[in-house]
């Protein structure tokens, strides 16, 4: 078997998970989850789930997998006492990462597609149904999509074939830089238009009244849905990146930096993308469509819209690619710790695996279009989005709580010891019985919660 690689840096570590945070939970899901359900009240519910839920689970995957030095796949193995039964968890992990990817390479494709139509002005002069048509479009013809998708796993492997110094962690460092440059850039714009403070109102005075309106429980779900979402946890998405680095910082710390990270560059997006709307005269609570017909539009009505249009589209499609090669590792740690394959042959078997498997997607949003698993209008997407985000994700992070603090598990002096070796913030000890008890409750109990409203509410 090959030696284990480790990350060549703490900015690399740092920089590829805040990678794999940073996607499209950030600068496509939470701009138009926000809008939705009406701004700022949202966004500090928000905010509290990753402080008090986030951050504790992120310590705990980095530390289950820094101390077993193994990827989800077989780090349960490794940690579980004899006979139990926590290594199932690795298997519903490996399970949400592939199914991630099965919608996330398409919206990935979408980014890609986009910057090539921005740049190649195909929206100059379009009148709003117009800009509207170009994405309904390109959803109805499976052919393009799917060229956008190929491209967009083709790009990731190729860069994961590489090696994780040479290929995961180079590139991903660049395009994070490159991504939080273009992003202060747009910021600047955004907030500057004439007519930006109502979106800045919108965006960072709480209404809670706009919480009642969309139900208080359904606005509490979905905020916990999208701190799982946008950390990547619970299906060892990040426990991976913990195996990769060595004791010298504790890992309370390394999780504060990058919730920070992730944080402040989706509060950013949410800086270019609400001032726009409201500069424009659009309705943020458009949905799904937010950024791929909403924001063309203000594009078209700005001046030098068409470079500015151009520069969003790229700093979307490195935030989708910095994910896609972050979980796209994962996958190819999966077969490396399980079967002992090469670098080379996990990727080459995944490339195929991973285009198959990205097809139902694609083909749900015209060939497949009649099937509608979560009631009129939903796609194929809508569902695995469904069963990663509100099913995998927190009842994932709940198992990883519970490995962590029970000793039926992992157990809490193991965890502590892992956790806090190192320099840096240490897991507060006073934290014991709110992870142990309280927060699987208030994981549980929300989850529950969110089923009822879906589907019985
Ligand atoms: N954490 C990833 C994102 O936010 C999945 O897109």
């Amino acid at each position: 078997m090959e030696k284990r690689e480790k990350f060549s840096s703490r900015l690399g570590f740092i920089l590829i998970s805040a990678g794999c945070a940073v996607g499209l939970g950030n600068v496509w899901r939470f701009p138009y989850i926000t809008g939705k359900y009406g701004g700022a009240a949202f966004v500090l519910i928000y905010l509290v789930f990753l402080v008090i839920l986030g951050m504790p689970i992120m310590a705990m995957e980095f530390a289950v997998g820094r101390a077993s030095q193994k990827s989800a796949a077989r780090s349960f193995h490794v940690l579980e006492p004899k006979g139990s039964f926590w290594h199932l968890e690795g298997y519903a992990a490996m399970a949400g990462n592939y199914l991630l990817m099965m919608f996330y390479t398409t919206v990935g494709g979408w980014m890609l597609a986009y910057v090539f139509k921005m740049i190649s002005g195909t929206f100059t002069g379009l009148s709003p149904e117009e800009v509207g048509g170009v994405f309904s479009g390109m959803l109805g013809e499976p052919g393009p999509m799917t060229f956008w998708m190929i491209v967009t796993v083709i790009l990731s492997f190729g860069i994961c074939s590489l090696g994780l110094r040479n290929g995961v962690e180079r590139i991903t460092k660049i395009m994070m830089a490159f991504l939080f440059l273009i992003l202060v850039i747009l910021c600047v714009r955004s907030v500057t238009l004439e007519g930006a403070a109502a979106g800045l109102s919108f965006y960072l005075v709480p209404d809670f009244g706009k919480v009642a309106e969309n139900g208080a429980g359904e606005v509490i779900f979905a905020a916990m849905g999208q701190a799982f979402f946008t950390l990547s946890l619970g299906i060892g998405a990040m426990a991976i990146f913990g195996s990769y680095i060595s004791k010298d910082r504790t890992l309370m710390g390394e999780s504060l930096n990058i919730c920070a990270l992730d944080t402040l560059i989706a509060l950013m997006a949410g800086l270019v993308i609400f001032p726009a709307c409201f500069a424009f005269g659009v309705d943020p609570g458009e949905g799904p469509g937010l950024v791929f017909v909403t924001l063309p539009n203000i594009f078209n009505q700005m001046a030098g819209g068409q470079l500015w249009g151009t520069l969003f589209f790229i700093f979307m499609s490195f935030a989708a690619l910095s994910t896609v090669i972050a979980v796209f590792e994962n996958i190819i740690s999966f077969a490396i710790d399980l079967w002992g394959w090469s670098r080379k042959k996990a990727v080459l078997v995944n490339l195929i695996l991973i285009l198959v498997l990205s097809m139902p997607c694609v083909l749900g949003f015209n060939l497949w279009s009649g099937f509608a698993p979560l009631g009129a209008g939903s796609t194929i997407q809508d569902l695995e989005d469904f069963i990663v985000s509100n099913n995998l994700l927190p009842l994932g992070s709940l198992v990883y709580l519970l490995f962590c603090t029970s000793r039926y598990g992992w157990g809490w002096k193991n965890f502590i010891a892992e956790a806090d070796a190192g320099e840096g913030i240490r897991f507060p000890k006073w934290a014991r019985f709110y992870v142990s008890y309280i927060l699987p409750l208030i994981v549980l109990f929300i989850f529950v919660m969110g089923y009822w409203q879906k589907f019985a509410g």
